[in-house]
């Protein structure tokens, strides 16, 4: 096992037992809900976000129970938009995590909801749980709240819905790619800093500027790997871009294009970290591995 897939390990182990635990519900007439919402939460997916918030939580000098509370909500976040980006009015898409999409394993109805609900819990999880100060809850819960929103990942996916069978610039691929991924990555970054409640406001910015760069590499990655990768490898329908005309970095760019602009956002990321001690090895680790990862 390599440094980095330890600690890949270590911290979905950790996520993976917090989500399971917090996602019951002992009355029966929402049992149908809280499947369908523990279903999609727990049924695989790497857990970069948590991941990120661990990581970036070490590298200001923050325990991992600092940030599993963040790291939960951020996951939350996460998983209903996956929810609802695979629904029929959206991407369609049968295929999520190797498992039935939620509406599929479910219905339609119920998918909405459950996706409704994470969104909701996540903030709910923010505001109650975890040990942290009141300003900084409030700071936790307003970069969530800007990252999902329709400054963040709503706004992207908006904007990547508007853009299907259109030819995009470049500029407005990035800004939606910026939007509908890479906000909830920045942000995860961000949570788990701000959760260390000991992040100097250099360290925030210099964290800042690295999840804006492994944010929009990380949809850049999903681009080619929707061309490159396979259905079985990937646990999602390959091809599902170009079969929708979805405006993609391959398709602007090609793939030795995407692939060096993905590389070129990654020696980025690795240089706003310049400033910060071994502790933050986990964190230069994942920029590495968010370009090369495979699925
Ligand atoms: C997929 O995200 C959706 C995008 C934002 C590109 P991930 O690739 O992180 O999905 P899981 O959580 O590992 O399944
Ligand atoms: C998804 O982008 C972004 C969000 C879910 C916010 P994609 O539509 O490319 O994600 P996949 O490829 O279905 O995972
Ligand atoms: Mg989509
Ligand atoms: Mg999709
Ligand atoms: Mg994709």
């Amino acid at each position: 096992m390599t440094e980095l897939s330890r600690y890949l390990a270590d911290c979905q182990a950790r996520i993976n037992q917090l989500l399971d635990q917090q996602l019951q519900s002992s009355e029966p007439r929402l049992a149908r809900l809280y499947q369908a919402m523990h279903y999609s939460v727990t049924m695989g997916g790497k857990r970069i976000r948590p991941v990120l918030a661990y990581a970036s939580c070490q590298a200001c000098g923050g325990e991992p129970e600092h940030a599993d509370f963040a790291a939960a909500a951020v996951e939350l976040i996460h998983a209903y938009s996956l929810i609802h980006d695979d629904l029929p009015a959206m991407d369609n898409d049968d295929l999520r995590r190797g498992q039935p999409t939620c509406h599929r394993a479910f219905d339609e109805a119920t998918a909405i909801l459950a996706g409704d609900a994470l969104q909701a819990l996540a903030f709910d999880w923010l505001s109650n749980q975890g040990n942290w100060q009141a300003e900084t809850r409030l700071q936790m819960t307003r970069l969530l709240a800007r990252a999902a929103g329709p400054q963040g990942m709503a706004g992207g996916q908006a904007i990547d819905l508007a853009a299907v069978g259109n030819q995009l610039d470049l500029a407005s691929l990035e800004y939606m790619h910026q939007h509908k991924t890479g906000a909830l990555i920045g942000a995860s970054v961000q949570l788990g800093a701000l959760a260390s409640e000991q992040a100097s406001t250099e360290q925030l910015d210099a964290l800042a500027r690295y999840a804006n760069c492994i944010g929009l590499a990380f949809q850049v990655q999903d681009d080619i790997l929707d061309i490159e990768s396979e259905t079985s490898v990937l646990g999602k329908q390959q091809g599902a871009d170009l079969a929708r005309n979805k405006p993609t970095y391959p398709a602007l760019l090609g793939m030795a294009g995407a692939r060096s602009k993905a590389a070129s956002l990654r020696d980025q990321a690795l240089d706003s970290l310049r400033n910060f001690s071994t502790q933050a090895d986990p964190l230069r680790q994942l920029a590495d591995y968010i370009v090369q990862r495979q699925f």
